[in-house]
């Protein structure tokens, strides 16, 4: 047994994988061979969710096919939707998403849910994904009291997603900004919601299980929660005076040892997000058609420029997307839900891998606590 601790694993390699990997030297995010960013530029997620659960880009023939599985799997049982009406109103999103997740288990063939073998796993993760977008949506305006919106297959999987949200076809750009974001997010190697599915997948616990898994890790605001907060900050900056009042906004919380949340990475860390320089572009072309988004682009240069100076830490991809979520309208509490959306892609991919070639993953401990106690003479056990 090795001694060597390592907070939060950092470095640590804990497995092979032919998913993704983080290319520090050339600053690329490799996905399957493909750079992610490239293939955010040229092709839609559906393309990379494919790539992710099958192993290879789809020909025409396989894109058509995978897109009408998704369609058909879109739809929600009606029992979910009565589950998610009942919920508390003040639940967060997060929340009714991770519980939705874990009823649709309930909707599966108990005996392909416990199937161990990959195929069966695929099938599960693939249901997943589909009703993803449905289930977010439907979690958010459930609550709300609103009605629940069905998929709208011929408007493409993001054009659906947004449709369900918003209850109204949006433009052709808005649609591909939000594409482009769902594929920044849709796999980044073991990131702390990836190893928390592999972890679960490990015992053979089932697809919805390990998902339901990762959507807990993601919650947290040092990971998936950065973007909503991130979104919070440039509202707070806003009110606050917006681009005169950036600076000071940042350096008051830095004085109080606050994070600002969207910046640092445990992996770049002083190196830049690809994700994050992709998506500022995107940012420009919001500035360039709406004074008041121009205005909130001046506020992030200048919280980007002051984190720099004052702690040499670059901007993740959760500080973009987070600005950009906004402008495309999407309230806060959903930010973090269709990170999550995104991300089951490479969580389905991973998943598939860890079963394809298991083991039970099982770290140890130091222990550095007391020993060789005992009870104390005359010690009278509990009565319950
Ligand atoms: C995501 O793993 C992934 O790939 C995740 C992700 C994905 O696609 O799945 O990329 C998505 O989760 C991106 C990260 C989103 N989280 C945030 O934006 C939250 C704010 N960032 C951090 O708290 C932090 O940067 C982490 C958690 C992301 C990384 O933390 P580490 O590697 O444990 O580094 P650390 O906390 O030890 O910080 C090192 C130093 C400290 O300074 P000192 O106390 O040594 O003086 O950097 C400082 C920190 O205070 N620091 C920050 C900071 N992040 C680090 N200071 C201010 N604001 C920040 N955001």
């Amino acid at each position: 047994m090795t001694e060597e601790i390592r907070p939060g694993l950092q470095d640590v390699v804990v497995a092979r994988t032919e998913v993704s990997t983080l290319d520090l030297e050339r600053e690329r995010i490799v996905v399957r061979g493909y750079d992610l960013i490239e293939l955010a530029r040229t092709v839609r997620f559906p393309d990379v969710a494919h790539l992710l659960l099958r192993g290879h880009l789809p020909s025409s023939e396989e894109q058509a096919a995978f897109c009408r599985e998704l369609a058909d799997l879109a739809g929600l049982p009606d029992g979910v939707v009565d589950v998610l009406r009942r919920l508390p109103r003040d639940t967060h999103p997060m929340d009714a998403q991770r519980t939705a997740l874990s009823l649709l288990a309930g909707y599966e063939d108990p005996q392909a849910l416990e199937d161990p073998s990959v195929e069966a796993a695929e099938r599960a993760l693939m249901r997943i994904l589909a009703r993803a977008p449905a289930l977010t949506a439907a979690s958010y305006r459930a609550l709300r009291g609103e009605p629940v919106l069905e998929p709208n297959p011929g408007l493409g999987f993001a054009g659906s997603f947004l449709w369900m949200i918003q209850g109204r076809p949006r433009e052709p750009e808005i649609v591909a900004v939000f594409d482009r974001i769902l594929t920044c997010y849709s796999e980044h190697e073991l990131a702390a919601s990836t190893f928390t599915a592999r972890v679960a997948a490990s015992t053979l616990a089932d697809p919805y299980a390990a998902v339901v898994a990762a959507a807990a890790a993601l919650k947290g605001p040092l990971h998936g929660g950065a973007n909503e907060a991130a979104a919070r900050m440039f509202a707070q900056i806003r009110m606050a005076g917006g681009e005169r009042a950036a600076e000071a906004y940042v350096l008051e919380r830095l004085a109080r040892r606050e994070r600002i949340m969207g910046f640092g990475h445990r992996v770049y860390m002083h190196r830049p997000d690809p994700r994050a320089v992709l998506l500022r572009e995107d940012l420009e072309a919001f500035a360039a058609r709406d004074p008041d988004a121009a205005e909130m682009v001046r506020c992030y240069d200048v919280v980007v420029e002051t984190m720099a100076r004052e702690k040499g830490l670059h901007p993740n991809a959760d500080l973009p997307i987070g600005l950009l979520l906004h402008l495309i309208g999407i309230p806060v509490e959903l930010m973090t839900p269709i990170f999550l959306c995104a991300r089951i892609a490479g969580i389905a991919a991973h998943v598939l891998e860890q079963r394809a070639d298991n083991r039970l993953i099982r770290p140890r401990a130091a222990y550095e606590g007391p020993s060789g106690l005992a009870p104390p003479e005359g010690f009278t056990p509990s009565a319950c």
